[in-house]
């Protein structure tokens, strides 16, 4: 048997430290999921990554900073991009601008693009990494590619196995669904590539919806964006009131499931919530996963846009 990776909390920050100086990557919490952590400025560590997610390099990572100031060395921060940045950071916020030409990254974190994306996260345990490493993390979520994404340490281990030596263990995830993605267009315009936690009014409160690009761009900007992505390993129904015998029911509000996402119908906790019940729901001895209407409401247009994908596998 293949071994399992290392759990272990803030006392193994030196030692996460150590292995990602090296080059290596980790596992992390964050509030949004728990990402896969390497060096930004390495392309063997950047390499690692696409390594272990199995993951196509065409699709590029984002990359985690401490603050403001390490994200205007890495990219131009226009004032649309410093108003979100105050409103939002530390958070569920990740922002594509154009990268500096100079700015010490490996190119293939952002797979050749001439854009990078640029987050700066709450959560203290990846706080205290970035602080003592010093210098920016790649992070994409720590599950294979195109596979449901980790909100616990167990679903990292299942997922990844022995490909990550070390989990940072910091508990369930709170927000549990990834990071809002803005790109912020030279001519003003703007555009959400995926939804998340921040949702799209708060953001256009901030940068004036008049701005808001209606077209999409046509490429696949954020492979996040593919159709078939966060999915189990069997077939997924959406808009189930009632199960047949052979599914696995994820309930919301006043559908009850042998899993609730939010049993009073509230949208942050199903949020939170809606990874680990596809966990469960993939390791339950029904062939079929059903999941009941989610209002399109707030985070539930992030929370549709994942079951969308899922059900797409
Ligand atoms: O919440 C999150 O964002 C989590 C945690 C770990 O921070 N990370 C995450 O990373 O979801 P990942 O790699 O699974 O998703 C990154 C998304 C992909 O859809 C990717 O295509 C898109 O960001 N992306 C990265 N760089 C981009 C760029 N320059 N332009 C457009 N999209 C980009
Ligand atoms: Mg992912």
């Amino acid at each position: 048997m293949a071994a399992t990776p290392r759990i272990a909390g803030s006392e193994a920050l030196d030692e996460a430290v150590a292995i990602l100086r090296g080059g290596g990557i980790v596992a992390v919490p964050t509030e949004t999921v728990y990402g896969l952590a390497a060096r930004a400025d390495s392309d063997e560590a950047v390499a690692a990554i696409y390594r272990a997610k199995g993951r196509p390099s065409f699709n590029p990572l984002i990359v985690h900073v401490l603050d403001f100031g390490a994200a205007q060395a890495l990219a131009e921060i226009d004032e649309r991009a410093e108003a979100l940045a105050e409103a939002l950071w530390p958070g569920a916020l990740t922002m594509v601008l154009p990268r500096h030409a100079n700015a010490a990254l490996a190119p293939a974190v952002s797979a050749g693009l001439p854009t990078l994306a640029l987050r700066c996260p709450a959560h203290p345990l990846m706080r205290a990494l970035l602080d003592a490493c010093g210098f920016p993390l790649a992070a994409p979520s720590a599950n294979r590619s195109g596979a449901i994404s980790p909100t616990e340490p167990a679903h990292v281990s299942a997922s990844l196995g022995d490909a990550v030596p070390l989990i940072l263990d910091g508990g369930r995830c709170e927000a549990g669904l990834e990071s809002t993605i803005v790109a912020l267009r030279s001519d003003q315009q703007w555009q959400v590539l995926r939804p998340g936690p921040i949702d799209r009014e708060r953001i256009a409160g901030i940068l004036g919806a008049g701005n808001e690009a209606v077209t999409p761009t046509g490429t696949i900007e954020a492979p996040g964006q593919l159709p078939s992505h966060y999915a189990p390993s069997k077939p997924v129904r959406l808009n189930t009131v009632e199960a047949t015998a052979d599914e696995f029911l994820i309930g919301f509000g006043e559908v009850q499931g042998q899993t609730t996402l939010s049993p009073s119908g509230d949208l942050a906790e199903a949020a939170a919530r809606l990874y680990r019940c596809l966990h469960e729901a993939d390791a339950a001895s029904a062939p079929r996963i059903a999941v009941a209407p989610v209002p399109e409401t707030g985070i539930g247009a992030a929370i549709n846009d994942r079951l969308r994908r899922a059900a797409a596998g």
